[in-house]
């Protein structure tokens, strides 16, 4: 088991080992389900250096009664092409299950699991997983336990939502994600509740940095380069996690002022990645590619052109308008 060099990192108690966070730079990308599929990771972390970009995780597996089949998790996770280090996700509610999955991670390549309790998506929660957990701590605390158990070498990262209907108990949510045996925390500060609200409250990531002795993720709101730093000041959390300003401006990470032809370079990586993997059947290369248009920012992408690229109904002609604009 690797040691983590004394003092750099609180420990949990005498005989609790502790395992090596793989995180290269401050500033993660956080999962998104249907956009940071293992093609637009691999043009996200072949964009920026080690030093900007700290990590990424997959989409969410979703873990039902079973272990799940070596290739989807493999699949999930696509090829390690970057030193920047990914991390599976994995979402369900049945520990043994869970537990099993995890233990298939490691050979997978990926470098770190990561719990989804935070999805707010009416059959996640109707399945009693994601965000439902942050209900019953208590249960929240045995899987991630459950997990933490089977996972190797492997560090283990809850990523939570602060609350479900309230964030009272965001410290309660912590503390049980600690007592399980996190590694990290991931605390998105918006409730259950709210969605993907525009409001966000960074002093509840801060109540949950001082509840916890692990490293906390602090996630939320975070819309220009200059609020990673503000967030870690501002709540005391080690890292910090990006979700949607990351499709706006993909180099949110490093703070590189990119021109409009860059961003659609990027855009027709994007494609060009799908296309060489067939990751994606044809038909729908046009449902992913607008949806990264329809986030980037609109410094890159004016209103009335991300209309007419929106309402592009056929491939060949979209993909001709995204390498016109990528050449300026
Ligand atoms: C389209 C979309 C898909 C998401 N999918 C996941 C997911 O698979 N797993 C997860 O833990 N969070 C998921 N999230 C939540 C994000 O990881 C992040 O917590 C949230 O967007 C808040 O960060 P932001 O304000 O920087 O966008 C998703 C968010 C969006 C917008």
């Amino acid at each position: 088991m690797p040691e983590r060099s004394v003092g750099s990192r609180p420990r949990r108690g005498d005989d609790a080992d502790v395992r090596e966070l793989p995180f290269t730079a401050d500033a993660l990308l956080a999962p998104m389900e249907g956009v940071t599929d293992p093609a637009f990771r691999t043009v996200m972390l072949a964009l920026h250096e080690p030093r900007h970009l700290g990590g990424s995780t997959t989409e969410f597996v979703r873990v039902v009664d079973h272990a799940v089949p070596r290739h989807i998790l493999r699949d999930a996770l696509g090829p390690v092409l970057s030193p920047i280090p990914v991390g599976l996700q994995l979402m369900g509610n049945d520990a043994a299950a869970l537990a099993a999955s995890a233990a298939r991670v490691e050979e997978t390549g990926a470098r770190f699991i990561d719990l989804n309790f935070g999805c707010p998506a009416k059959g996640t929660l109707a399945g009693c997983a994601g965000a439902a957990l942050l209900k019953d701590p208590a249960a929240l605390e045995k899987l991630v336990a459950a997990v933490r158990a089977a996972a190797n070498r492997l560090p283990v990262c809850a990523k939570i939502r602060a609350g479900f209907e309230h964030a009272r108990d965001v410290e309660v949510l912590a503390r049980a994600a600690e007592a399980g045996g996190a590694d990290l925390l991931t605390v998105h500060c918006r409730t259950r509740a709210e969605g993907y609200s525009d409001t966000v409250d960074w002093t509840r990531i801060a109540r949950a940095v001082a509840a916890v002795h692990i490293p906390v993720c602090g996630n939320g709101g975070v819309l220009l380069h200059t609020d990673i730093a503000r967030m870690r000041a501002e709540t005391g959390c080690r890292y910090v996690m990006i979700g949607r300003a990351a499709l706006a401006n993909p180099w949110i990470f490093s703070g590189h002022k990119a021109t409009r032809r860059e961003a659609f370079a990027f855009v027709e990586r994007y494609m060009a990645v799908m296309q060489e993997r067939s990751a994606v059947a044809r038909q729908h290369y046009s449902g992913r590619i607008k949806q990264i248009l329809s986030y980037l920012h609109a410094d890159f992408l004016p209103q009335e052109e991300r209309a007419l690229l929106l309402h592009e109904g056929d491939i060949e002609n979209l993909a001709g308008l995204i390498a016109a604009a990528a050449r300026g």
